[in-house]
């Protein structure tokens, strides 16, 4: 057998879309149809380069802030959520909004309304400064403080160590949230939690799918965007699983081609903020270097779908 003959790509399944990401940009297009463009859209609908350039170029304006939308207009708020201070001044400069936040991200906001109104300290594990922690936090704002690892757990400061909760962001690392769950409770041994978990699904299921195959790759590929939590995990999980190097590429240009020099097995997988057209374009590319065997893997089978947000409903519903 020739070196050639032994190159193969394994294809994690599941990867890509989930539910959320999904129904967000369902959102945009229709409302896109519906109100016709522009449309406004508060921060990055999802964490996908690709994503939103093409929005862009149907006529999407992305803004920072809703202080940035004209008066009057409509704004689609991201997957990622909002705190209500967000709606608030949405409000008040009387836009139109759509809420295209993840139920799995709303589930998480009612869990922290629900700890703050029995006045628990809550410990918020995630990144600092995502957005998600942002709109969660706003839920909230007086009874959580963040913490982003094991190693910030010393420096918790809370009114009563028997009444402290933990919540997390829903793109975390499974086996890192688990060592600082594992630290809060060696902390606060009566540590309350969530009622169910909030990673979610998608997070978790192409954690499995990519630590399932890792161990046998040279190197693994995952596509996303650097800004995506879910797609950045996704690199770690390769490297802590075994494959040998682990990189995180855009788009199948920024593959490199000495990555491949003496590689015979090649792990790929991708966040769910991307589209599957990004992942076929890098097995192209990896058939150029002759990994032309391609074997999916599948650990689990994804049925989730949501529903639309209740504004496109409506008016679906009023026939217009
Ligand atoms: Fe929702 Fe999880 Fe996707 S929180 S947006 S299903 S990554």
């Amino acid at each position: 057998m020739t070196a050639t003959n032994r190159r193969r790509v394994l294809l994690a399944k599941p990867r890509g879309y989930c539910a959320g990401v999904d129904r967000a940009v369902v959102t945009v297009e229709k409302a896109l149809e519906q109100y016709g463009a522009p449309i406004y859209v508060r921060k990055q609908i999802v964490h996908n380069t690709h994503v939103v350039r093409t929005l862009e170029e149907r006529g999407v304006i992305f803004v920072e802030e809703t202080s940035e939308v004209p008066e009057g207009a409509t704004v689609v708020f991201s997957a990622h959520g909002v705190s209500p201070q967000v709606h608030k001044e949405a409000a008040e400069r009387g836009l139109k909004t759509i809420d295209a936040a993840c139920p799995l991200v709303t589930k998480v906001h009612k869990e922290a309304q629900r700890f703050a109104a029995e006045d628990l300290d809550i410990i918020l594990i995630g990144h600092t400064g995502h957005e998600e922690v942002e709109g969660t936090s706003g839920h909230a704002p007086e009874h959580i403080q963040v913490v982003d690892g094991p190693e910030e757990v010393a420096d918790i400061k809370v009114r009563d160590p028997n009444r402290v909760a933990w919540l997390s962001q829903t793109t975390l690392s499974v086996d890192e949230t688990n060592a600082t769950v594992q630290a809060l409770r060696e902390r606060f041994p009566n540590l309350i939690d969530p009622p169910s978990d909030d990673i979610c699904y998608a997070t978790s299921n192409r954690q499995a799918a990519v630590k399932a195959i890792a161990p046998q790759c040279d190197l693994f590929v995952v596509v996303g965007s650097a800004n995506s939590s879910n797609s950045v995990r996704l690199v770690e999980v390769a490297r802590d699983a075994g494959a040998r190097a682990s990189y995180l590429v855009d788009n199948a240009t920024f593959m490199k081609e000495e990555w491949l020099e003496g590689v015979s097995t090649v792990g790929v997988s991708s966040g769910a903020s991307v589209p599957e057209i990004l992942v076929r374009e890098l097995l192209d590319r990896l058939a150029e270097f002759g990994f032309t065997d391609v074997e999916e893997v599948e650990t689990e089978r994804e049925k989730l779908t949501f529903a639309l947000p209740k504004e496109l409903r409506s008016r679906r519903a009023k026939g217009d």
